[in-house]
């Protein structure tokens, strides 16, 4: 089954540069994850009181490594340049697939600056032997760099300037112990509220010169976005376009409508492939419990690809349930998909926090 959807939190390279006009430049233009964002300001603003007391000659002060996790979409990326322009440094990107040997590692860490920040997304597949030169890096800014080989063999030891390392993964469960660690910041990234992507929505419109919208026509796609800014700019742009050629350029609520039902995405903002994954669990496992890895098969999708992108948004509407035994589609999905209702079964014991793979 293909996996391009209009709804996919993932985004191409071409996607991201769109994206770029429509990212907040500054923390106070971030909206959303408020927890997160006083907690970064604050440690933000000792990290600046305590460098304003020191004199040029003193090691910089640096803001303390930072690990976000949570579904891809939430803004990862967009977090690590807002809190580099905060800092008034500079971001440098990179991430664990592209850093396969120590080499490519030593190669960035060379070129930061004091006080930079170093974006590593996809952190968890950071090869292990990577991970073996960043433990001193994050701690004491060296790098231990092995020369030559065999008889000869021997390691050089570089410094580098403090820096602050913010790691991004969708998959905090596959992280190493050692690893989470040695971040001083953790934080959960978790779907935004509704009220959070309308304001998103109301700002790109403003940003894309959209100003004929009317008031419910945001909240309608807002509530279709799953929770994702990413989702809701990207649905955005489809209806500017059906708006444009259709409706003459106005967005009302049915130009929303018309829009996305066009696209496959329901008045809750699943698409083809949740409703198949929810039909699967009830039609062909009477509703489950079932392992991820028979539904992936029965649906030939890749297992990795539903956990990280089909099951965060179904398991947050309660319309799936991961249990001891397996998943198991709700009550509640099957009345919105318009299932015939699941036979009263015994309890299933949902699986812990640590059990799902989040902390
Ligand atoms: N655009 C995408 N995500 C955003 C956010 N969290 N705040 C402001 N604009 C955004």
């Amino acid at each position: 089954m293909a996996t391009e959807r209009i709804i996919a939190p993932t985004a191409s390279p071409a996607e991201e540069h769109k994206n770029w006009a429509l990212r907040p430049q500054s923390i106070e233009e971030y909206i959303g994850q408020p927890e997160l964002i006083e907690r970064l300001l604050i440690a933000i603003e000792a990290v600046k009181s305590r460098q304003s007391q020191k004199d040029d000659t003193e090691t910089h002060e640096h803001l303390e490594h930072i690990l976000l996790h949570g579904p891809p979409g939430l803004g990862k990326t967009t977090l690590a340049h807002v809190i580099g322009a905060e800092l008034g440094t500079k971001v440098h990107v990179t991430s664990g697939p592209a850093l396969a040997r120590g080499t490519d590692l030593v190669a960035v860490l060379t070129r930061l600056q004091p006080g930079d920040v170093l974006f590593i997304d996809e952190i968890h597949r950071l090869p292990i032997a990577v991970e073996e030169f960043v433990y001193p890096a994050m701690e004491d800014f060296k790098i231990d760099v092995p020369v030559d080989t065999g008889l000869n063999a021997r390691t050089v030891q570089i410094m580098c300037a403090p820096f602050t390392l913010i790691g991004a993964t969708t998959r905090a469960g596959l992280l190493s112990s050692p690893m989470r660690s040695r971040f001083g910041i953790t934080h959960h990234l978790r779907f935004y509220e509704h009220h959070d992507l309308v304001h998103i929505l109301t700002r790109s419109a403003s940003l894309l010169s959209m100003n004929r919208c009317d008031p419910d026509s945001l909240g309608r796609i807002a509530s279709r976005s799953r929770g994702t800014p990413r989702i809701a700019n990207r649905l955005l742009r489809r209806v500017r376009d059906f708006a444009v050629v259709r409706a003459d350029g106005e967005i009302s609520s049915t130009v929303v409508d018309d829009a996305l039902a066009l696209e496959g995405v329901d008045a809750l903002g699943l698409d083809e492939l949740d409703r198949t994954y929810l039909k699967a669990i009830r039609n062909v496992y009477d509703g489950g419990p079932v392992g991820l890895e028979a539904v992936a098969a029965t649906l030939n999708e890749d297992a990795g690809t539903l956990e990280d992108v089909v099951e965060p948004y179904l398991l947050q509407l309660g319309f799936l349930a991961r249990t001891r035994r397996g998943r198991m589609v709700t009550q509640r999905a099957c009345e919105h998909l318009g299932l015939a209702p699941l036979a009263a079964s015994a309890e299933d014991k949902p699986m812990t926090e640590s059990a799902t793979g989040l902390f």
